[in-house]
């Protein structure tokens, strides 16, 4: 009986035992869903859910609000009838972070609790201020430096920033989601007023604050100066020279100085990168060197030394023939090139049957007044010569020879070409004539050695052909001594010529197209020309 009530107390406990398991393993709750704006600003009102999609039979859940990392008490909501949870929240800034939704059973342990995934909800917060701060904190710097520009903003979250220069977006990048832009290397075109905007997204528009701006000055280090120097008459006679100083790159105020074989002359600083000194000089003396130094407080660079020494014009004038344009072989137009032997500035005029010409501007490339050109058309046709007077002071002149110039003159083929051909010609037929009486002793010759043979034995015949041979030679000789005198009397018709051609072109330069040039014919128009005059 005992054994019986045993085991059907046993029974119970077995089956009390399994209705729990069944009880607690039913009352699990199903997945966690939280849903809600994922931005919003300080004072809005904003609502978040959280839902369970499962829940079994006569349970409430109690949902509670948890912000991840916060220790404080969460926010909860109870639902009897199986609605979902809402939760109004009155926003501040500490409410930026992440939310968990957390379901369990309300008055009921024996429902395991179960979790939703995060959301994620920004707090955004109007920027009040922005001002820059630079680091270094001047506004001048020098190229190649390095400069942070700080966007430092009160109030504001989740704010970007944009960097302008001058009104413009910068060149250089940057991190719009960090408050700096830093310039590793500056360089001039990074001067100017730095503006920066920073903003941030409020109710899905643009909310921005730009700040205070900021110069920044970048100055240049001052290149190597150019030296050089003009001449100029005094009203009172004297003679000076205007001697200019300048850099390319540089920021002023740059500091030049004038040194004078070495000494310092004179200092000034700069206007727009220059300076001027003027230093008394006489003509035709040697003045010395003359060097610019500048300084703008970073480095001192020197320019190269000018020799300021003013040689007045002398010597002989030159005339020659620059350079000539031809079409189809035929000249058609040439520059004149007018030089001087001494002179620091000479100055050329150009005239044609000694009437002064007007600077022409044929070609547009042609400036200097050392060269001239000349279209051969008949009426520029004449005689042209060229002078040259010292640019500062041209009561002394000094003259060239003088030129016929026309189309004929530049186009007639020149004597050079007419003597090599005359001299090829001349000795060919040297050479023929020479081959021709050659050929005619031979033959006299082979006819008496073959006479001989008969009258002489073999031994005998061999050494009177050696003589023969011998007597040949004087023959051969006789002729080439009289082609020498021929040949050495066109030697000399040549060379007269040669000379001739030498004296006139002696001072010009060998270019190639100068060859279309008779020399001999403008020789002869200077004497046509002593004839005239
Ligand atoms: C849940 O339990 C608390 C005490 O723990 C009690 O005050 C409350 O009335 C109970 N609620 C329900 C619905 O049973
Ligand atoms: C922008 O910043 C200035 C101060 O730099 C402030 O006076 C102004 O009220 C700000 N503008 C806005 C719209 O907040
Ligand atoms: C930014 O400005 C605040 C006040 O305007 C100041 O306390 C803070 O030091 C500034 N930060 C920097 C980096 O200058
Ligand atoms: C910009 O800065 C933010 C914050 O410091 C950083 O998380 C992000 O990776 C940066 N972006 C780039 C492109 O460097
Ligand atoms: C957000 O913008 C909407 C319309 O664009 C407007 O109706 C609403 O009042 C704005 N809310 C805030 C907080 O500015
Ligand atoms: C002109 O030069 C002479 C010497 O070269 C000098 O004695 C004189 O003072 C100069 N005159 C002026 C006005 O500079
Ligand atoms: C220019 O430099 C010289 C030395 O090189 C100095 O004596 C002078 O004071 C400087 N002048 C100015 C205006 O800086
Ligand atoms: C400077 O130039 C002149 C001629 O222009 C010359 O006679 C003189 O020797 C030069 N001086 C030096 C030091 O070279
Ligand atoms: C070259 O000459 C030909 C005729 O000989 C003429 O038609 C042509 O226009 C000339 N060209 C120039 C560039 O003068
Ligand atoms: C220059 O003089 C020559 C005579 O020597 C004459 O043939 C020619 O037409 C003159 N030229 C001008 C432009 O007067």
């Amino acid at each position: 009986m005992t054994k019986m009530t045993f085991t059907f107390d046993h029974l119970l406990v077995l089956l009390g035992f399994c209705s729990m398991w069944q009880r607690t393993d039913g009352q699990t709750l199903g997945k966690v869903v939280i849903w809600g704006p994922s931005e919003g600003t300080v004072k809005d009102i904003k609502e978040f859910f959280c839902k369970v999609d499962e829940i079994p039979e006569d349970v409430s859940v109690q949902y509670q609000l948890i912000k991840e990392g916060d220790s404080k008490k969460p926010i909860e909501y109870t639902s009897l009838s199986g609605e979902p949870a809402q939760f109004n929240i009155f926003v501040v800034s500490d409410h930026d972070g992440r939310y968990k939704c957390k379901a369990s059973g309300h008055n009921n342990t024996e429902v395991l609790p179960s979790y939703s995934n995060s959301l994620r909800f920004r707090v955004i917060e109007k920027i009040v201020n922005a001002h820059i701060v630079l680091d270094p904190p001047s506004e001048e710097f020098w190229v190649e430096e390095s400069v942070t520009l700080q966007c430092n903003v009160t109030g504001g979250t989740y704010v970007s920033y944009h960097w302008l220069l001058d009104n413009v977006p910068v060149q250089h990048h940057y991190n719009r989601s960090q408050n700096q832009l830093t310039i590793q290397s500056l360089s001039t075109s990074d001067s100017g007023r730095y503006t920066c905007v920073a903003s941030n997204q409020l109710n899905y528009t643009l909310f921005s604050n730009s700040s205070d701006f900021k110069n920044v000055n970048v100055k240049e280090h001052v290149s190597d100066p150019k030296i050089s120097f003009e001449f100029v008459k005094r009203e009172n006679g004297n003679f000076s020279a205007v001697v200019k100083c300048q850099s390319e790159k540089g920021t002023s105020p740059i500091n030049f100085s004038l040194l004078r074989n070495n000494d310092n002359f004179a200092e000034k600083l700069d206007e727009d990168l220059q300076a001027s000194f003027e230093v008394p000089i006489q003509l035709d003396q040697n003045m010395g060197f003359a060097q610019c130094l500048a300084n703008d407080r970073t480095r001192r660079v020197l320019s190269e030394p000018l020799n300021i020494t003013v040689e007045s014009v002398g010597g002989a004038v030159t005339m020659s023939v620059d350079r000539t344009v031809t079409n189809n072989s035929v000249v058609w137009a040439v520059w004149l090139r007018c030089s001087v032997e001494r002179g620091t500035f000479p100055e050329y005029s150009w005239f044609l049957n000694n009437t002064r010409l007007e600077k022409q501007n044929l070609f547009q490339h042609q400036t200097n007044d050392a060269v001239f050109p000349v279209i051969l058309v008949p009426e520029a046709a004449g005689i042209y010569h060229c002078e040259a007077a010292n640019a500062f002071d041209t009561t002394t002149r000094v003259l060239s020879q003088k030129w016929r110039i026309n189309k004929e003159v530049m186009n007639r083929v020149p004597l050079t070409v007419v003597i090599i051909v005359f001299t090829c010609f001349f000795v060919v037929i040297v050479a023929v004539t020479a081959c021709c009486l050659y050929g005619v002793v031979l033959r006299k010759k082979k006819a008496r050695i073959y006479n001989l043979k008969e009258e002489f034995t073999d031994m005998r015949s061999i050494y009177d052909d050696i003589i023969n041979e011998d007597e040949d030679d004087e023959v051969n000789v006789a002729v080439y001594e009289e082609d020498m005198d021929i040949v050495e009397a066109s030697r000399i018709e040549d060379s007269d010529e040669d000379e001739d051609e030498q004296s006139s072109i002696a001072d010009e330069e060998s270019d190639e197209e100068k060859n279309f040039l008779d020399e001999e014919t403008i020789e002869g128009a200077g004497t046509e020309e002593t004839e005239l005059d």
